[in-house]
Formats: structure tokens, sequence, C-alpha cells
């Protein structure tokens, strides 16, 4: 199959034209604009980070709701879900979570040439895991939200138990206790995740909506 570059902008286009030893590149014959076009959507991934209890899964589902009651073809990829399945065989450990980060990135990114609306909502604690996710989409397309909500309420949250055990000292490697939390330096969108859902999930239809350059009816409010 002949490569069509023009498919792509420049930075993708080196990406993807890569081959590694026997593998080749396979070039889809319907492009991702014309995926996302019959569905009326822009394709994009919205990438939620923040600490554990910041609010990213219920976030991410009062999104995904509110995008399908608007006509959207959108899917949540959530940490948890995903550590059960297609990360299913992988650890804590620095190297586990920077694996646990690429995989559900690449899916991404898969979905997105699909013509979908991703929601990743994934701690996704460091800058460079979430760099290097970003990297596989093309520019405009990762849309990153940080839910910057405070440790304290995280915490007093603690809807799994988990910083509990984290601060026994029973759970190693836990993010924002006994492991890094690095902020993003230039997200897209940055919320304070102890505000009323309903107004932070807004807040990003709004984003989502500037993004689809008026392609997308998303003039939708939940409230
Ligand atoms: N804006 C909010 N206001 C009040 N409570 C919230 C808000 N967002 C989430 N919660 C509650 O906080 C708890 C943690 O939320 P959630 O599970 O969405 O966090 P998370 O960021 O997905 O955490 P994790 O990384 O551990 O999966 C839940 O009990 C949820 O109902
Ligand atoms: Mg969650």
């Amino acid at each position: 199959m002949t490569t069509r570059p023009e498919m792509y902008p420049l930075g993708r286009r080196i990406r993807r034209s890569h081959s590694h030893g026997n593998l080749q590149w396979q070039e889809s014959a319907v492009t991702k604009l014309q995926r996302s076009a019959i569905k009326s959507q822009k394709a994009c991934c919205i990438w939620f980070t923040g600490l554990s209890g910041a609010g990213k899964t219920t976030l991410a589902n009062l999104l995904d709701e509110a995008l399908f009651a608007a006509g959207a073809h959108a899917f949540v990829l959530d940490g948890d879900r995903c550590r059960n399945g297609i990360c299913g065989d992988l650890d804590f450990s620095p190297e586990g979570r920077m694996e646990n980060v690429r995989r559900i990135a690449e899916v991404a990114s898969l979905m997105v040439d699909a013509g979908l609306i991703v929601i990743v909502s994934l701690i996704s604690p460091l800058v460079a895991q979430r760099q290097k996710a970003r990297e596989l989409f093309e520019p405009g397309e990762f849309l990153e939200v940080y839910l910057d909500t405070p440790l304290d309420v995280c915490e007093k949250r603690d809807a799994k138990g988990l910083y509990k055990k984290a601060r026994q000292g029973l759970i190693p490697n836990f993010t924002g206790i006994s492991s890094a939390y690095e902020p993003p330096a230039n997200p897209e969108l940055t919320l304070d995740g102890s505000g009323a859902p309903h107004e932070l999930v807004n807040q990003i239809l709004r984003l989502v909506h500037q993004r689809s350059e008026e392609e997308f009816a998303c003039e939708t409010s939940i409230i």
C-alpha cells in the first residue's frame, strides 16, 4: 500500500512513517477527517490529569454524558478500567506507570484516528508522560485538563480509602504522598476540582466547542 503523506501534518507524518524491522505503517484509505465528519464532530483527546480523588473519573463520565446528549460520539478511557484490562499486567513502579500511560495514550490516539472524542481520566503524574502522550496527536487535538484539586480535599474525599493506606505506609509510590505529581505548565484548561461538577463540565464543554470551529454542535449545557 502506498503511503499518503498529505493526510497528516508534518510532525505526525514523521512519526508514523517510521518502519521498524519488517513492520510498515499502514495508512487507511478513509481519513480521520472523513470519519469524524460523518459524526459532525471534530476528533480530539480530552486528557484529565490530577491527583487521586481530584474528580477525574467523575468529570470524565459527566462530560461523556453531556457530549452524548449533544449527539457526539465520545468514549472514556479511565485509568482504573484500563488497569483491569489492557494494562492488567503492569505494576505501579515508575516503569509500570510510564508504560501504563504510554499504552492508554496509544489507544486514545487510535480512537482519535477513528474520528472519536476520547476522554482520558488518568493520574498521569509526570510531565514527561503527558508530553509523550501529546506528541501522538496533531496540534490542537490534545486538550490537557488539569484538575488542580488541593491535596487535602482529595485526601478528605478518599473515596477508595487509598490515602489512608498510603499514610499508613501500606501503598508505596502513592501520588501526592510518596510519589511526585508534576503539575502541567501549560494545560489547555486548569480547573479547581473542588467546584461544582456540573459547572466544571460546562467549562470543558466550552473549550471543546471553541476547538471544534463550529463543526460540532456542542452548544449545550448540563445545568
Ligand atoms: N467536584 C466534586 N465535588 C464534590 N465531590 C466530588 C467532585 N468530584 C469528585 N467528587 C467525589 O470525589 C471522589 C473521588 O472522585 P473521582 O473518583 O472522580 O476521582 P479520580 O480523580 O478519578 O481519582 P482516581 O485517580 O483515584 O481514580 C468521589 O467520591 C466523587 O464522588
Ligand atoms: Mg478515577
